[in-house]
């Protein structure tokens, strides 16, 4: 069979149009799940045990189930529940951004857990609440520490976003399915979709590096 370039050519800005979609999800994902995941892993440091366990009960939950399992749940299952129906968008932002927040919980309790519990005692014996020593002295560190993982959390979620092409939602691998219903151009779209996701998670391995020189990181 001979590679036909043109299949390429003639549905790359349809492709494009998806990856652009793809990285829209992941930044929100990621973004929202920055957010849970970092109140998460402060609640789970509260001395109240039924938060602790809330907490956990939350990451064991989404970390240990499937994320398409879970898209499914918010797309077809909850609508049942509440009588009515989400959009495909909402739910996989949704689906995308809890799911991502019980990892980002887990990268932040082991950054926070990585500072040494001397310098929240300084910070306290300076005078300095407990929570101004989390925000001025812990946290920055602890931030530090995370962008390696953080990183790895966001190159993992670009990719798992493709699951949410199974709710129909057209980002860049549910584009790649319907050109190829269209084209049978299998080899050459997913050889296409393939290098447009290698070029988006080698771009955000540069943004890691970057922000891993600036902040210094040994
Ligand atoms: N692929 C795994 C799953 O289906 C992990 C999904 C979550 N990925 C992530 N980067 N948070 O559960």
């Amino acid at each position: 069979m001979s590679f036909d370039w043109s299949l390429i050519w003639d549905n790359f800005p349809i492709l494009l149009q998806g990856a652009v979609i793809t990285i829209q999800i992941t930044v929100m994902a990621v973004g929202c799940g920055f957010f849970i995941g970092m109140i998460a892993a402060l609640a789970n440091l509260s001395r109240f045990k039924i938060i602790r366990l809330l907490v956990k009960c939350y990451v064991e939950l989404f970390r240990g189930t499937p994320l398409l399992v879970q898209i499914f749940m918010i797309y077809f299952a909850l609508p049942m529940v509440i009588g009515q129906s989400i959009n495909p968008y909402v739910a996989a932002v949704t689906a995308c951004s809890i799911n991502s927040g019980a990892y980002v919980s887990e990268i932040f309790r082991a950054g926070i857990q990585s500072i040494d519990k001397g310098q929240m005692e300084a910070g306290r014996s300076l005078g300095l609440t407990w929570a101004q020593t989390m925000r001025y002295i812990v946290m920055p560190q602890a931030f530090k520490a995370i962008i390696p993982p953080l990183g790895n959390e966001f190159i993992a979620m670009m990719k798992d976003t493709s699951l949410v092409s199974v709710i129909g939602f057209e980002e860049l691998t549910r584009r790649g399915q319907l050109i190829i219903a269209r084209t049978y151009g299998s080899f050459e779209i997913w050889t296409a979709v393939a290098i447009i996701y290698l070029v988006m998670t080698l771009s955000i391995s540069q943004l890691v590096a970057f922000l891993e020189r600036r902040y210094n990181i040994k």
